[in-house]
């Protein structure tokens, strides 16, 4: 999303730095200058993108799960590291947004959300009464 803003503000500087120079060739000294801070710019905000799409892969969501068998924690560094790719989660299983989704027990059952994968198939039985605590800890 960063980078819908910094792309092309940083092309038109380039672009502009270009021009520039072939009309000024005296000029053409600090607008290099100019372009290597742009670029530095351009680098830094990739970098600021980039850390924003990698913060949910290696972290944590907490989920209270009132009334159930204690709060369930999401590892996004779990399931990054068994090979699950974002499009297998966002945005068909969930939504990109903590709390955006009224994730319960009977959904999860119906194969929804979290039972889309923990089904017993794909990843360990939602349902089954000796998993409760794989995901639900007190
Ligand atoms: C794959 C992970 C996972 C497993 C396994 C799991 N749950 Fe849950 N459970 C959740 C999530 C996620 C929520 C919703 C949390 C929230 O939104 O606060 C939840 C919510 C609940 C709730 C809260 C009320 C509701 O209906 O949503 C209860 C009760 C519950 N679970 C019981 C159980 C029991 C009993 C088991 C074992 C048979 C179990 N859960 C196994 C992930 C799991
Ligand atoms: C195994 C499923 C799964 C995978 C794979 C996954 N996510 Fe998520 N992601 C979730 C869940 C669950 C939530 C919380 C949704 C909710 O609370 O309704 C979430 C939330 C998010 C959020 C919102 C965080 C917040 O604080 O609001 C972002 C951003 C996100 N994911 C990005 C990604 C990206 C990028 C990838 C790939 C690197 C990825 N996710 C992979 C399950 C997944
Ligand atoms: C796209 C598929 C997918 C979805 C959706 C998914 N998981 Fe998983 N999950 C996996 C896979 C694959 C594993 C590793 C295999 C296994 O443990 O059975 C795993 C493992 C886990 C583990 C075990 C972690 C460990 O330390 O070994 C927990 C806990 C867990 N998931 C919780 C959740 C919760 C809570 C949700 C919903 C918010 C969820 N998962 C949604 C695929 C998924």
């Amino acid at each position: 999303m960063e980078m819908c803003f910094f792309f092309p503000e940083s092309l038109w500087l380039i672009l502009h730095a270009e021009i520039r120079m072939k009309s000024n060739t005296e000029e053409g000294e600090t607008i290099m200058k100019r372009l290597f801070v742009s670029a530095l710019a351009l680098v830094a905000s990739l970098a600021i993108a980039v850390s924003a799409f990698a913060v949910p892969a290696g972290r944590k969501i907490e989920f209270e799960a009132k009334g159930g068998p204690g709060k369930v924690i999401f590892d996004g560094q779990v399931h990054a590291g068994k090979g699950l790719k974002c499009s297998e989660c966002h945005p068909g299983v969930f939504k990109m947004k903590k709390g955006a989704d009224a994730i319960t027990m009977t959904a999860i059952n119906e194969g929804k959300f979290c039972g889309a994968c923990h089904n017993g198939t794909r990843a360990f039985s939602a349902k089954d009464a000796t998993n409760c605590g794989k995901c639900h800890k007190k």
